[in-house]
């Protein structure tokens, strides 16, 4: 090939970025012009550009920084709308970029922006694909940004993750990182748009092929609006875990869904309980409590397995009557695959568990169609 766009090894523009950084926001229009101000002071004479990867937040972030990238050229944005995750923001903001480098890091001045040059020095030294900014190696620490709690939970996902995936990570919930960036477009059809789990993400989808570096330092504590990593994203976090360890076979949605029915039979059994103290006849009983347990589930899958998706006010209302008469079937399935293989009493074990999966796999699929479908 000649010279020109499809050249394999163009020289950059002399103005061409070499480090983009990406800062996904949800509600820190406070935090945005401040974070720039101190990006200028730590990048000086490096070729820097960030990416703002906002998802409409309420705030007004987009427009904030949108301000800034008129009379800034090394800031731009992206405003995403009807999409929330910041797994998702990161990703888009990488693929954005055209720079060797790019990190990902959180737009609240909760990570230390002083850290981006040597980062990036490492990365530039050849033999890294991946450093990350890591809260838990010697030197580094949660300073005053965790509450012990956090700390707590942050310590059982850390352990968790390294038991169940291998990965050696010290702080593999980081989110302050800097990739090569052709390492991190080769793994994004592989990653998950859901939570917050990006860095342990690149990590295990990547199988070992990725050269690490860890390198400490301290996590501030948020001065200006407030976190948004809560119990569902955590719920997420141990779905991923579950996922990979079982080799991606099942997807993490089927396993979330999976989780929310067990948690539906023991909501059964306690509805019926009560129904039948309370003097209801058996199959009305029976009847009431699959009622109970479907709505249950419905709620939980709405806001759990379907949180990307969530249906609101009238849309929720009719959501649940589909999804009442998608797990009809479904008990159709499970029986009918059940009695097919209860021929023989022995097997009576083997007969249940079939037709629980017949049924569970029906209604996942029969509910991502119909119920949760995208619009
Ligand atoms: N675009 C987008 N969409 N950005 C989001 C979203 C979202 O749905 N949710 C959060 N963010 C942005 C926030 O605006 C912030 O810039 C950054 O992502 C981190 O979010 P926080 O809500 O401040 O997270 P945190 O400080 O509680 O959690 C930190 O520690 C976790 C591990 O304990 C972060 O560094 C996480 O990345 C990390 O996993
Ligand atoms: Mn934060």
């Amino acid at each position: 090939m000649t010279s020109g766009g499809g050249a394999p090894n163009p020289v950059p523009a002399a103005d061409a970025a070499e480090l983009s950084v990406i800062l996904p926001s949800f509600n820190e229009a406070e935090n945005i012009p401040i974070l720039i101000d101190l990006l200028k002071a730590a990048l000086d004479g490096i070729a820097w550009e960030a990416i703002v990867v906002d998802d409409n937040s309420p705030d007004g972030t987009a427009e904030v920084a949108r301000n800034i990238a008129r009379i800034d050229p090394k800031v731009r944005v992206i405003r995403r709308i009807g999409r929330r995750g910041l797994s998702g923001a990161c990703i888009e903001g990488m693929l954005a970029s055209s720079a060797p480098y790019v990190a990902v890091m959180d737009a609240d001045l909760q990570h230390d922006e002083t850290m981006l040059p040597k980062m990036l020095a490492e990365l530039k030294g050849g033999d890294t694909d991946l450093v990350v900014a890591s809260r838990n190696v010697e030197g580094g620490t949660v300073g005053e940004g965790l509450s012990s709690i956090r700390a707590w939970g942050s310590n059982i996902a850390n352990g968790l993750a390294q038991k169940l995936l291998n990965v050696t990570l010290k702080d593999p919930m980081s989110g302050f990182f800097m990739i090569r960036r052709e390492k991190a477009e080769a793994l994004a059809p592989k990653l998950s748009s859901q939570g917050f789990k990006i860095l342990l993400d690149l990590v295990s989808s990547a199988g070992g092929a990725l050269k690490i570096k860890e390198l400490p330092f301290t996590f501030r504590e948020r001065q200006h609006g407030e976190s948004k990593l809560d119990t569902l994203v955590t719920f997420d976090y141990f779905g991923l875990l579950l996922a990979k360890y079982f080799g991606n076979v099942v997807s993490v949605r089927f396993l979330m869904f999976g989780l929310v029915g067990a948690s539906g039979l023991f909501v059964h059994l306690a509805a019926l309980r009560v129904f039948l103290l309370g003097g209801v006849e058996f199959n009305l009983a029976q009847t009431a409590a699959s009622f109970v347990a479907m709505t249950t589930n419905f709620f939980l899958n709405n806001q759990l397995t379907y949180r990307d998706r969530r249906l609101r006010g009238l849309r929720a209302l009719i959501g649940l009557f589909t999804f009442y008469a998608v797990c009809s079937v479904g008990v159709l399935a499970n029986v009918g695959v059940a009695n097919l293989i209860y021929a023989d009493p022995a097997y009576w074990w083997f007969a249940g568990t079939a037709g629980a999966i017949m049924g569970a796999v029906w209604n996942y699929a029969a509910s991502s169609a119909l119920t949760w479908r995208k619009s």
